[in-house]
């Protein structure tokens, strides 16, 4: 019984052949083609963008004994907002955004998390905010998820229609995929509450997420809430 359930695994494997590289993160079928070439296509241009090979200047606000968090200010070096718009470009892409500028640019921070192997595994940028609207709990609607998967996870999250005051409002935040759940987007945003206005530590309830996907709301909702 048991090999006969081994067999079917393994057939199955075969078949759809999906494999994560262990450098870019990219879920793809390597017995397929077109789905090799696509890897090779974003395997070194998502390597470059998130490679950090040091700045002259660099802004240091938070350091771990995994990494170190430095901030980017739209008056900055031009390789360092160079470096901070390509980040932001590879987690758009993986958010869907289609458009890349930012409402406020002239008052955006950009954090971006470096890891000891100098690479950018998190990007989030802080904008000041006035009001937001708060995310309403969803009643639990993803019992079996299969086909609809994807409408399902790009469904409009609900929102209360009272503003609320807010002062920071955060418009991305990304993990590279091979570096989630090490606390690295926590440990983000605590660095923002401390760091984004000059002499406040801002509250939970101070910070807003604008627009967050699944994922965002998963998190959003942990950090809230501890
Ligand atoms: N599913 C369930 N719970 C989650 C998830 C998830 N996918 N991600 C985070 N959490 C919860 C967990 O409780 C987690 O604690 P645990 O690991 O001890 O269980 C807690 O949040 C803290 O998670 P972190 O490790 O700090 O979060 P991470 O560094 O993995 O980053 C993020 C989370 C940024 C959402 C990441 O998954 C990501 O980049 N996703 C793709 C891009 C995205 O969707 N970004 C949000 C867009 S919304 C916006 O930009 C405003
Ligand atoms: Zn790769």
């Amino acid at each position: 019984k048991q090999d006969g359930d081994q067999l079917i695994i393994d057939a199955g494997q075969k078949q759809f052949g999906a494999t994560t590289c262990s450098s870019c993160g990219m879920v793809y079928s390597a017995d397929n083609p077109e789905d090799n070439f696509q890897h090779t296509q974003f395997h070194q241009r998502f390597l470059d963008s998130i490679k950090f090979v040091g700045w002259k200047k660099e802004r240091v606000v938070a350091e771990f004994w995994d990494g170190k968090i430095l901030l980017v200010m739209p008056d900055d070096p031009k390789y360092a907002i160079k470096k901070a718009e390509d980040v932001r470009r590879v987690a758009d892409n993986e958010l869907g955004f289609q458009q890349v500028t930012l409402s406020r640019p002239t008052q955006a921070k950009t954090y971006l998390f470096i890891n000891t192997e100098r690479l950018v595994v998190g990007c989030l940028v802080a904008e000041p905010i006035r009001q937001a609207y708060r995310v309403l709990e969803q009643p639990d609607r993803h019992k079996d998820m299969t086909k609809d998967d994807f409408m399902e996870r790009h469904r409009a999250w609900c929102c209360s229609t009272v503003p609320e005051q807010a002062l920071c409002g955060i418009s991305r935040i990304w993990v590279f995929s091979l570096a989630r759940r090490q606390g690295i987007a926590t440990r983000m945003l605590d660095t923002v509450r401390s760091t984004f206005m000059y002499g406040s530590h801002l509250t939970k309830e101070e910070i807003a997420f604008s627009d967050p996907t699944p994922d965002g709301k998963l998190f959003a909702t942990k950090y809230s809430n501890t």
